[in-house]
């Protein structure tokens, strides 16, 4: 096989958030159909990559929970590179490096956007890459957020697992602040959660005009997220978040008509200002009550990644 055209490749891993998420209805093998609108955030890990002749490792630093991240073949970066390199046959070993930022277990698609970029970083060094939709297959079956985090959309309308998509033109920036917890919600629960409330799915007719995804006035109309009523009585973090963020205390910072809600499953909560009012966010305002507060922003781009020697 030919050299490989890089020595590494390291990529900014921007995280998601869900700026409406419905659950349409659930599939014969228990996977949920979902209707959501992705937008990419500023906040990233910073991912690097190296393929190898054999050797094999996985580090991550930076802000990793005290009780770690779980066994390494778990690791869904570790993952993808094991999945690019059965379907490729390349590389033969490959060195994987996160610098996390994301908060983990958050709903913010942290572990998702690391398989993503890592997917991404290999085809990038790749002696033979593989066109976009072998890597969106890739992505699709390491999980429902990995397929809009390996593209370079800034913001796109998903169904189904998220393997279908329309890519949007992106929405101008955005400041917003996260308010995370420890407490991360485990997805398959939540859809358990979520299921059993909901009994019997009935397909409900809905219109999503496209020209309500032209601006966030008109997003901020559409802001929804089935999850929230679910996750908020069982977790008290995420509830007083969502207090605190919809309070008029908050409004003076979030103006009139913010997108307040929890991202994915939880436990996420954010809130992004629809003007282009730009606050200087001081976290420490949302802090306390177990909760951490990161000022960042929506994204008009998604990084590019870097091959180096
Ligand atoms: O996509 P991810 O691997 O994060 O999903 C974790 C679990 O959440 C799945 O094993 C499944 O139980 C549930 N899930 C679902 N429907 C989806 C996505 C996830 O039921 N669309």
């Amino acid at each position: 096989m030919t050299a490989a055209r890089g020595a590494f490749a390291s990529v900014a891993a921007q995280a998601k958030v869900n700026l409406f998420l419905r659950v349409l209805g659930r599939e014969a093998s228990g996977y949920h159909a979902l209707e959501t609108l992705f937008c990419r955030i500023e906040l990233a890990d910073m991912v690097r990559v190296r393929p190898t002749a054999g050797e094999t490792s996985l580090d991550v630093t930076g802000s990793v929970p005290a009780q770690g991240l779980g066994p390494v073949e778990r690791n869904l970066a570790w993952r993808a590179a094991e999945m690019y390199r059965e379907q490729t046959r390349w590389p033969a070993g490959f060195v994987i490096e996160i610098e996390k930022r994301i908060p983990v277990g958050g709903g913010l698609g942290g572990g998702s956007a690391d398989a993503g970029a890592v997917l991404r970083a290999l085809n990038a060094l790749a002696p033979a890459p593989v066109d976009e939709s072998a890597l969106l297959e890739m992505a699709i079956r390491l999980g429902a957020d990995v397929p809009f985090l390996t593209t370079r959309a800034p913001l796109a309308l998903a169904w189904g697992r998220g393997e279908r998509m329309l890519s949007l033109a992106p929405l101008p920036r955005r400041v917003m602040l996260l308010l995370t917890s420890d407490a991360g919600v485990p997805t398959a629960d939540a859809f358990r959660w979520l299921a059993e409330s909901r009994g019997e799915y009935r397909p409900l007719p809905h219109v999503i005009d496209a020209a309500s995804l032209s601006s966030w006035n008109s997003v901020a109309r559409l802001a929804h997220n089935d999850f929230e009523a679910i996750i908020s009585p069982r977790f008290p973090t995420v509830d007083r978040a969502l207090v605190y963020l919809r309070s008029a205390r908050a409004a003076e910072l979030f103006g009139d008509e913010p997108i307040v809600q929890m991202s994915g499953s939880g436990a996420t909560v954010f809130a992004l200002r629809s003007d282009d009012v730009s606050v200087d966010l001081d976290v420490r305002v949302a802090e306390g009550d177990g909760m951490r507060a990161v000022a960042t922003s929506s994204c008009t781009h998604v990084e590019e990644v870097h091959v180096g020697e």
